[in-house]
């Protein structure tokens, strides 16, 4: 395991270029917390939950950076409030992590993807329904009580939300985010 993603996954520390505040980083560890309790509950060895948790705990590193910053670094093609996430997996690529399925994870935790395995639909649904955002009636804590075992189920329900959001404002949506959803729903 690179270490960047060792660091990250057994003691929660963020590498230097990291940008984030306080309540983002705590944010980051509830998310990596989740994800480890979800790993150990499908009963995946020791060094898989150390990179689930990595996973969580880096998704959002470099979200307070100054925005023309995470687009020289993402590249074209990504709205603002999702550029954080690929700019994140290009700094990670950078330090040599080359974990395909870690870097797919953070890269598209914010759109999903139609290629994203199970730690990538798990970091969707761990960033959704991390406990620090429950509020909302209670409907994010029913949800995620349905986890790991409901994972197909809840998924298209937190997916739905979100895309359903972005339609309501007029938002266009990625077309990796469209495959992602036809792909939940066998199409
Ligand atoms: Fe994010
Ligand atoms: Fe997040």
């Amino acid at each position: 395991m690179h270490p960047v993603i060792e660091r990250a996954g057994a003691a929660a520390e963020l590498p230097a270029w990291a940008r984030c505040g306080t309540r983002r980083r705590a944010h980051g560890v509830r998310v990596g917390d989740l994800l480890s309790t979800w790993a150990a509950h499908l009963d995946l060895p020791e060094r898989e939950q150390i990179r689930w948790r990595a996973a969580g705990v880096l998704h959002d590193a470099v979200k307070d950076a100054p925005i023309a910053e995470l687009h020289d670094v993402a590249g074209d093609g990504w709205p603002d409030p999702v550029v954080h996430a690929p700019a994140c997996a290009h700094r990670l690529e950078a330090d040599g992590v080359e974990d395909r399925s870690l870097l797919d994870a953070i890269r598209y935790h914010p759109v999903g993807h139609p290629d994203l395995d199970a730690l990538g639909e798990y970091l969707i649904l761990a960033d959704y329904l991390e406990p620090g955002r429950s509020g909302s009636g209670g409907k994010r804590d029913r949800l995620r009580e349905l986890l790991p075992e409901g994972r197909p189920d809840v998924l298209t329900v937190v997916v739905r939300q979100r895309l359903r959001r972005l339609l309501d404002k007029n938002r266009p949506l990625m077309s990796c985010s469209v495959d992602f959803w036809n792909r939940l729903v066998g199409q």
